[in-house]
């Protein structure tokens, strides 16, 4: 006899009723956009602007996101815009999106500076003021999908993409969240919070959002999407990470810090490159 699926184990979960997380993270990123920018300023810098994660392995080594020249793509939490700018650089036409004024200040004279057709957009990834199905490609490289309720932000990405189209964000992965302890700077080897109704994860001054390995499935596939792939990038085995302290790089060569998601909309038009 098969066992029927209790609820904890599908993972069937409804978007957080309230949306204070959105007010509580602007603040955050109102707040620490300068400091961020001056940190991270080298790291995040023009000539590596499309770089994945926190040891920014180059999009030419992962290819990604595939050909841009031509696309229509938009980018969820922005920030400086960077990758956007690069994008643009190719050929692509895009959008940066952020919620953050602060943020999108910084992203405004990168753009004036690059004399760049990016144009930019202040909304929450939550509710996008764009038409639906006027994507080839959405995605974010640790922008709004790590602060986000993916209740939200995967049917919001499920409307703006053509059939074909492509979701590819690189976030958290659903181990590291577990093991961050709940002050949110310390990651360690034992599990601080619950696997199943893994969801809304409530750090001091800020809400990152996570799902079990299976609720993101269930999720996409709920959306129209199909899982393309799953990167679990380990540290440590190319480069050494200038976020990461060396506790973090080393919990990072034995588990996965971060997870690269690539899914595609299930339909015909316009296919996106395998
Ligand atoms: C870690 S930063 C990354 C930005 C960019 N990827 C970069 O590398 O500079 C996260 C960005 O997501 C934005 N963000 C967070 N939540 C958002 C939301 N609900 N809607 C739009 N943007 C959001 C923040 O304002 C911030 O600019």
């Amino acid at each position: 006899m098969t066992p029927r699926p209790r609820p904890s184990d599908r993972h069937r979960r409804r978007p957080a009723r309230r949306t204070d997380h959105v007010r509580t993270n602007r603040a955050l990123w109102e707040r620490q956009s300068d400091a961020y920018d001056r940190r991270f300023r080298s790291v995040l810098g023009e000539k590596n602007a499309e770089s994945w994660g926190f040891e920014r392995i180059p999009e030419v080594e992962l290819n990604l996101l595939g050909p841009v020249e031509g696309r229509d793509i938009l980018e969820l939490g922005c920030g400086a815009a960077r990758w956007s700018i690069s994008l643009a650089g190719r050929g692509a036409n895009v959008v940066g999106l952020d919620f953050s004024s602060a943020q999108l200040e910084k992203a405004r004279k990168g753009v004036a500076r690059a004399r760049s057709p990016v144009r930019l957009i202040e909304a929450s990834a939550e509710r996008v003021p764009l038409r639906s199905a006027s994507f080839d490609l959405v995605f974010c490289d640790w922008g709004a999908m790590t602060f986000c309720d993916p209740y939200r932000t995967v049917p919001e990405c499920s409307r703006l993409l053509r059939p074909g189209g492509l979701l590819v964000f690189a976030t958290a992965s659903p181990i590291a969240s577990l093991a961050w302890n709940r002050a949110g700077d310390r990651i360690g080897t034992r599990f601080t919070r619950d696997y199943f109704g893994l969801h809304q994860v409530e750090l001091p001054n800020e809400v990152n959002f996570q799902l079990p390995y299976g609720g993101w499935i269930d999720l996409f596939r709920s959306n129209g999407f199909e899982v393309v792939s799953l990167l679990e990038p380990q540290m440590g085995r190319r480069r050494r990470s200038r976020y990461l302290s060396s506790r973090e790089s080393r919990w990072g060569e034995r588990w996965p810090l971060e997870a690269i998601w690539r899914v595609r909309k299930l339909g015909t038009g316009s296919p996106a490159p395998p």
